[in-house]
């Protein structure tokens, strides 16, 4: 199944439902109990449910209710499935809760994949200074042991390693120190669920965090904070398509997004929501990407359609943060006619016309960036590999539609 879009502007209200990474990452925490973990505004969407799968194979009662999810009972395995598990980078979220809650875990390798190679050796290194063994085989890690608190400075701030370092460390014996943290908004919604679930920690959101180990962890209700990347991903259709649009979200965690398109259009900022009215297209300056508060990589290829969509305009852009997500996503745009030159991971893009082609998602957020600039090209565009999509929006195409776009699939 391919999506065809049409370029078709965009006018309506939308709200965004809970975000896929805060999702993965709090079910990942579920196992540090046995009792029940309720998640609420919980998306429906193929990695959450091959997250929920993975949960159940191994022993979960996993209830859902619509957007409600409860997850409770013990593991009988600690050998994560590996058919499963290789279909989602997230599934490598259950190592630190796992080990900390059960001694051992066994993960098959996700493997690398389009946007870079994506080691996971800052979190093997983080678990090992927790006095945890880790073994390492061409297809898998194991870990075991009792982890141990210790100081753990991280050499980046990754977003997996740091809410593996917290689950283990929150039963670990003693107290952990961990340094340069990452503080993404789905890192404080972890932090806040684990203190919730009876976990000592000092220094919520901040890139020094203090774990005092507990006994043990109890069961809690919980609410997935909405999904911000989708929030940009609307906003980026409703700007290259010329529309006006309100977005329901919380526009606080999309402050470098949104500080980026504002010459572009007319904002008004409410506490829960974002209104969007477009003027033409400016460019989007010069965006480096980073750990947050810095621009998030995951809306770089949605700010790079609109800087090919800007006619007139040069921006640069620089990927920091996956290798080769830039080059991948410049090449697909080139099809469409951006003018785009690319040197060690910086673009320089000379906003024109695009128009349609036949292009490919090679990953979900590339995807999305494509349906932006098919919005605002000239003639049809095909997007095929819209699968990549679906591992992270709830009814894309539809949603689209709903707001004006012309977009179906076949
Ligand atoms: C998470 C998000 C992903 C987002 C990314 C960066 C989830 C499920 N996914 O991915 O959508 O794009 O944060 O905001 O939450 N690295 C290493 N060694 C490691 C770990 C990471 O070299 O052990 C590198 C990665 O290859 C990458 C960079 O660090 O270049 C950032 O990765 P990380 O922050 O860990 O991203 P993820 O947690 O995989």
């Amino acid at each position: 199944m391919d999506y065809i879009v049409e370029p078709s502007r965009l006018f309506g209200k939308i709200s965004v439902y809970g975000a896929k990474n805060c999702a993965l990452a709090l079910l990942g925490a579920s196992v540090l109990t046995h009792d029940e973990v309720i998640l609420t505004n919980c998306p429906s969407i193929v990695d959450v449910n091959n997250m929920l799968s993975i949960l159940k194979l191994m022993g979960k009662r996993v209830l859902v209710e619509g957007d409600k999810v409860s997850i409770s009972g013990h593991l009988f395995t600690t050998c994560i499935p590996k058919d499963i598990a290789k279909l989602l980078r997230g599934s490598s979220l259950l190592l630190g809760s796992m080990v900390g809650r059960y001694g051992s875990v066994n993960l098959p390798l996700p493997g690398g994949c389009a946007i870079g190679s994506r080691p996971l050796d800052i979190h093997l290194e983080g678990l090992n200074k927790l006095g945890i063994v880790v073994e390492q085989s061409k297809s898998t890690v194991t870990c075991f042991g009792t982890p141990k608190g210790n100081v753990y400075t991280m050499r980046f701030p990754s977003v997996g390693a740091t809410e593996n370092m917290l689950c283990a460390c929150c039963l670990a014996q003693g107290q952990s120190t961990l340094i340069n943290c990452a503080t993404e908004p789905e890192i404080v919604a972890l932090e806040k669920m684990l203190v919730q679930m009876g976990a000592k920690i000092d220094g919520i959101g901040k890139s020094v965090v203090h774990i005092q180990g507990v006994e043990g962890l109890h069961g809690t209700q919980f609410q997935i904070i909405p999904d911000r990347i989708v929030a940009a991903t609307y906003l980026s259709c409703a700007l290259a398509s010329g529309g006006s649009i309100t977005v329901n979200c919380n526009p606080k965690d999309l402050f470098a997004f949104l500080q980026t398109i504002a010459s572009s259009c007319k904002l008004s900022i409410y506490k829960n929501a974002v209104s969007l009215q477009s003027r033409s297209l400016q460019g989007v300056g010069q965006v480096q990407t980073g750990p947050y508060p810095q621009f998030a990589t995951d809306m770089q290829p949605l700010i790079l359609s609109l800087a090919a969509l800007s006619s007139g305009s040069v921006s640069i852009i620089k990927e920091d943060v996956f290798e080769n997500r830039l080059a991948n996503q410049c090449n697909q745009l080139i099809k469409m006619g951006a003018e785009i030159s690319l040197k060690d991971n910086i673009a320089v893009v000379m906003g024109g016309n695009l128009v349609g082609a036949t292009v490919k998602a090679l990953d979900l957020r590339g995807g999305a960036g494509l349906v932006v600039a098919a919005l605002g090209a000239k003639g049809k565009t095909r997007i095929s590999g819209i699968e990549n999509i679906n591992r992270g929006y709830v009814d894309l195409a539809q949603n689209l539609s709903n707001l004006g776009a012309k977009i179906s699939c076949s």
